[in-house]
Formats: structure tokens, sequence, C-alpha cells
């Protein structure tokens, strides 16, 4: 297999990406680079930029050892990962409206009238969702977070897999979270390939898409 070693070509990252499930176990990513890999990949765009994901990083083995009895299909990507990447959304991010609304105005990206008219629109819209309302807007949100830093990943030198094959009930508990506010999407493992991804094909554009 040829080694990915990062790249910035926009083409060789969206082309080059393929789901890996086995990885060098020997690889670990240091912590400020994991985090400099989400910073960017919370670039991706969400509702309200309400940015509802949250992260758990399980990069240690006692962490490992507390996914499995969650992961049925995926031993591998477990097992060698550099982390798993939990992507939760936080059923009360409204709560951090304010914060930043704040940073926008502190930033001068918004002004203080543009803050108050879409806080007092928004955050009693999202207090008022129902649950099943609340998980559909946080699983949108975490998808599109997932895929960008699944490309950034890419541009790191890793490569990655999406997963949503694991038994979600009694998961945020057993992370030791809030399972009534935290709701789990879906998981990304990240580390350096040691096998290559399927080639795997698509459906051309032009026989799934109506243009009117
Ligand atoms: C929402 C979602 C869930 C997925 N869950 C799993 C999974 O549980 N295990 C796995 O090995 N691959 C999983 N995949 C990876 C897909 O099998 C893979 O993306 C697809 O076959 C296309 O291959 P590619 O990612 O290499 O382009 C998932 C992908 C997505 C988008």
């Amino acid at each position: 297999m040829t080694k990915n070693k990062g790249s910035n070509d926009f083409s060789d990252i969206v082309y080059g990406r393929k789901s890996v499930r086995v990885y060098d176990e020997k690889v670990k990513i240091p912590k400020d680079e994991i985090l400099e890999i989400l910073q960017k990949a919370t670039r991706a765009p969400s509702a309200v930029n309400m940015q509802s994901w949250r992260f758990v990083v399980v990069d240690s083995e006692e962490g490992k050892n507390r996914l499995k009895p969650f992961i049925f299909r995926n031993t591998s990507q477990n097992d060698s990962s550099a982390a798993m990447i939990l992507i939760l959304g936080d059923l009360e991010c409204y709560e951090y409206g304010q914060e930043i609304y704040d940073k926008a105005v502190n930033e001068n990206k918004m002004t203080a009238e543009t803050r108050e008219a879409q806080l007092s629109r928004i955050i009693p819209i999202y207090q008022n969702f129902t649950e099943e309302h609340m998980q559909k807007v946080v699983t949108i949100d975490a998808g599109l977070v997932a895929m960008q830093l699944m490309l950034v990943a890419r541009s790191y030198g890793y490569d990655t897999c999406p997963i949503t094959g694991f038994k979600s009930e009694g998961l945020v508990e057993a992370l030791d979270l809030d399972s009534s506010r935290y709701y789990p999407v879906m998981m990304v493992s990240m580390g350096e390939a040691l096998e290559d991804g399927y080639d795997t094909v698509r459906i051309d554009a032009e026989q799934i898409t109506y243009f009117k």
C-alpha cells in the first residue's frame, strides 16, 4: 500500500479517502494534534452555528476497553486505531448559544444588535424542539463535522473510518457522561493505515440527480 503522507491537494484528499479498518497500532497521535484536527473539523457548518457536536476521544487502552462491549463488527478499528472519536450531539446545545454569539461580537464578526435579534429568535425555538426533532438536528450537524474530520485527518496523513455499527444503549453512561443530554451519533476511527481501504464505486451523479 502507498503511505498517506498527508496532502493539501483537495482532489487528492477527496479521491484518496477510503474507509480504513486496520491501522498501525504503534502509531499514536499526540493530543495536541488531535485537537488541531478537531479544531479544523469544526469549521464545518452547523444549523444556526450552534455547533451541537461534542467529541469523546478514546485514545487509551483503558478507554478502548470501555468501548469494547459496545462495538460488535468494528473490532479491528477499535483495537488498532490511534483514536476512536465518538461524536455526540448535545441535545442542550443552545446552552452555548450566548457564548458563541458573544464570541462573534467580541471578534467583530457580528453586531450586538444582530446577536440580540438572532438569540432571542433561535434559543426559544431550540428549547422547544421535541427530543426527536433535536436528535435530527444534531445528527445532521454531527454528520457534517464527521465528514470534515475525515478529510482533515487525511491532510495530516491519517486515515479514518466512519462507524455507526455500535450499540448506543448504555454507551454514554459507560463514558461517565449524561445520556439525557448527549446523543451518540457516530464514531470515527483514526490512525495511520496499515491496510488499504476497499476500492469502492459510486453511482453516476447523472443517474441520481434531478435538475428542475
Ligand atoms: C453513516 C456511516 C456508517 C458507517 N458504518 C460503518 C461501520 O459500522 N463499519 C465499517 O466498517 N464501515 C462503516 N462505514 C463505512 C462505509 O462502509 C463506507 O464509507 C462505504 O463502503 C464507502 O467506502 P469508502 O468510505 O471507502 O469510500 C460507514 C459509513 C457511513 C457513512
